[in-house]
């Protein structure tokens, strides 16, 4: 059995994409009340679609659309062909809830087991798990493709800092799969256990699930001696896997498009826009069975590439979703952008919170961000004054810095919460 992606040319790649597309719109169509309304509202129907730029006849679907028919509303299939379900964790209100058939799970695995392999995987390594299992998508999902792919998991997930460390220094795995930002938990409990983090076994990190830069990249990558890269994917389109940045490259993850068809929008009218430019990553399922998604908007914020030497595109690195921004005295601000000049410090741990307040009418931003161990007290002042200055100069905001001693914020042990808003909700 291959994992290779299948060695398409670009005319074939978009012939595969316009078939598979016709059978998704019509399962959708055929198989759930939810998007026969929708769609019969917005007067289109299946046979409207002749070509794949027909797709932008057909409306958006949205997380609220998955809210609105929670739990199961947005399943196609009848319920005794569903085998799992997964739910998206949800900060406010229901979570949104997905299902799978058994030929979902066997293609989720496969794009896995692809996935890994473009990440230089191979079969026979030893994989350490420590995404969350359970309704989070990102433990199972990484586990049924890592032994798709022939290799032996360790299915850990996330928490028991110690544990890791210890069942990576026992187990000898080459790859681990874990957010970046429970990485940094465990390297610094290596550290605090004595233990030379270069001198593991590893030899990969497939890291995903919440936005990290290249700053946070060569920081684990020279920590470990390791080769970091990108996997991304959401839930409701179908969990880990969507697309996969390849080793030899790092150069933002390949779609698999022989799966999921990406186009990008404008956030704010919904006109599809050309490949290079930025906006709003949206995709439609070409092959689920149990929920496939027509039009999902993701909220994340990136731009299409052709691949180098490859048929998929790429997308750039997700650095923010539209959620995500905060708008601070009317200027938009990224959390990502914060994090990129705290890289720059050598003085400065990638250990960080960025606080909104509004104490006099006024927001007011506070960066709360650790200083390394041994950093020298004038050079953690410079390292801090030089941050504010280029938040200022590059973003245009004011920003204050409030320097912490190492190990005092909270570590996350799944998707890092980078952004606390304190503002009176209006
Ligand atoms: O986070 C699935 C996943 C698990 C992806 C493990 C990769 C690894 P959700 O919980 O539904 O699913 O969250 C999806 O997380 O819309 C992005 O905003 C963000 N996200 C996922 N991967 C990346 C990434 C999983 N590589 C949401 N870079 C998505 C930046 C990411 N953000």
């Amino acid at each position: 059995m291959t994992f290779d992606p299948p060695a398409l040319s670009l005319s074939e790649l978009r012939a595969l994409q316009l078939e598979r597309l016709k059978d998704s719109i019509a399962r959708a169509y055929a198989g759930n009340a939810a998007y026969r309304a929708k769609w019969d509202a917005a007067g289109v129907s299946p046979a409207d679609l002749a070509s794949l730029a027909d797709l932008a006849k057909f409306p958006f679907t949205t997380k609220a659309d998955l809210r609105a028919a929670y739990p199961f509303g947005f399943f196609a299939v009848p319920q005794d062909r569903i085998v799992r379900i997964h739910a998206s964790s949800g900060t406010t209100g229901k979570p949104t809830v997905v299902g799978y058939t058994q030929n979902d799970i066997d293609t989720w695995a496969g794009l896995i087991a692809r996935s890994i392999r473009a990440a230089g995987g191979r079969p026979g390594m030893k994989v350490h798990v420590a995404y969350g299992y359970g309704l989070f998508t990102g433990g199972l999902g990484a586990h049924y493709g890592a032994e798709r792919l022939g290799c032996a998991v360790i299915p850990v997930s996330g928490g028991q800092t110690e544990r890791q460390v210890q069942l990576i220094t026992d187990f000898a795995p080459e790859i681990i799969m874990v957010t970046p930002s429970y990485m940094l938990a465990i390297l610094d409990e290596f550290r605090r256990q004595g233990i030379d983090p270069r001198a593991s076994s590893l030899k990969i990190g497939i890291f995903g699930a919440e936005p990290w830069g290249e700053g946070m990249r060569r920081e684990i990558e020279d920590a470990f001696g390791i080769k970091a890269v990108d996997i991304y994917g959401l839930s409701e389109v179908m969990g880990p896997g969507v697309a996969q940045e390849f080793a030899d490259t790092q150069d933002g993850p390949t779609i698999w498009e022989d799966h999921f068809y990406p186009e990008i929008i404008d956030p704010v009218t919904g006109a599809v826009l050309p490949d290079g430019e930025e906006g709003e990553l949206v995709f439609t399922s070409l092959t689920k069975e149990a929920m496939p998604v027509i039009r999902y908007r993701t909220r994340d914020l990136t731009r299409l590439f052709a691949g180098h030497g490859r048929t998929m595109r790429r997308m750039n690195r997700i650095h923010a979703r539209t959620d995500d921004m905060l708008i601070v005295r009317g200027v938009n601000l990224f959390p990502s952008q914060i994090e990129e000049q705290i890289l720059k410090c050598p003085e400065l741990a990638p250990h960080y919170v960025v606080e909104v307040t509004r104490p006099h009418r006024t927001d007011e931003v506070t960066v709360l961000v650790e200083r390394r161990t041994g950093a020298d007290d004038a050079a953690c002042a410079a390292a801090v004054a030089g941050v504010v200055a280029r938040v200022k100069d590059i973003i245009g905001i004011s920003i204050a810095v409030d320097l912490k001693p190492p190990g005092s914020l909270d570590r996350s042990q799944g998707k890092a919460k980078r952004v606390i808003d304190r503002r009176p909700q209006t």
